[in-house]
């Protein structure tokens, strides 16, 4: 492919948010009265945070009104947040820096992909926000991963087609709006769940832009 753009989920890809959203879920489920596993979280990786809730009351057995939901979903948040705000460049995975950069030099562009309302606060944390062209998060999108409007978005707003962009994806819903939005996807994590993407490696350390230009 000719590559001009490459779009990065964040949570899960350039950071390990994932933890944070886990513990922030399990104090509400165990707050609801029940427990919450780490292999049932698996299920919330790349959706929507109300969508999340959703997944998490059912788990639990529990129905709750749309106003309750709401003020749940923001306790939650508020939790996520104060985790969130504590975080360093230290947290950046391994690979990201030095792929960004090497990109970057090479005149492929950079997005952010991302269905988190939390992105911009969590790229000042780390220190990365300069790092991409464009970045779209849940504050821009209506419809949650795995519709791709997150990352048909992301091309638009570097202004490329979406055959030009290659997406980078922890989450099946992502890997899933990837195609959808007729992009090449690297996942990133395990084989068995993302075996629909075009490549699927275990974090970015060690890509390269030949290796990129030839899926
Ligand atoms: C995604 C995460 O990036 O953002 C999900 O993978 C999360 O776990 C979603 O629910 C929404 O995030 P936030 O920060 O807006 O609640
Ligand atoms: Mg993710």
């Amino acid at each position: 492919m000719e590559l001009k753009g490459c779009i990065f989920d964040l949570d899960g890809v350039i950071v390990d948010t994932a933890k944070y959203h886990y513990l922030a879920w399990k104090r509400l489920a165990q707050e609801l009265g029940f427990d919450f596993s780490e292999e049932q979280n698996e299920a919330l990786k790349g959706v929507s945070r109300m969508a999340s809730l959703e997944i998490l009351l059912a788990a639990g057995g529990i129905k709750k009104s749309e106003d309750e939901k709401t003020i749940l979903a923001t306790r939650k948040n508020s939790w996520y947040v104060d985790y969130i705000s504590r975080m360093t460049p230290e947290e950046i995975l391994p690979g990201s820096i030095i792929l960004l950069q090497n990109l970057r030099e090479n005149g492929i562009l950079t997005a952010i992909g991302s269905a988190s309302k939390n992105a911009g606060m969590i790229l000042d944390r780390i220190g990365l926000t300069k790092m991409f062209d464009a970045i779209v998060d849940g504050y821009k999108i209506t419809r949650a991963k795995p519709d791709p409007e997150v990352f048909l978005r992301g091309a638009k707003e570097l202004g490329l087609e979406p055959k030009y962009c290659i997406v980078f994806e922890d989450a099946v819903a992502g890997v899933e709006a990837a195609l959808d939005a007729g992009m090449i996807c690297v996942g990133i994590g395990d084989k068995n769940r993302l075996g629909k993407a075009h490549l699927v490696v275990s974090d970015l350390r060690g890509i390269t832009i030949e290796q990129l230009t030839k899926l």
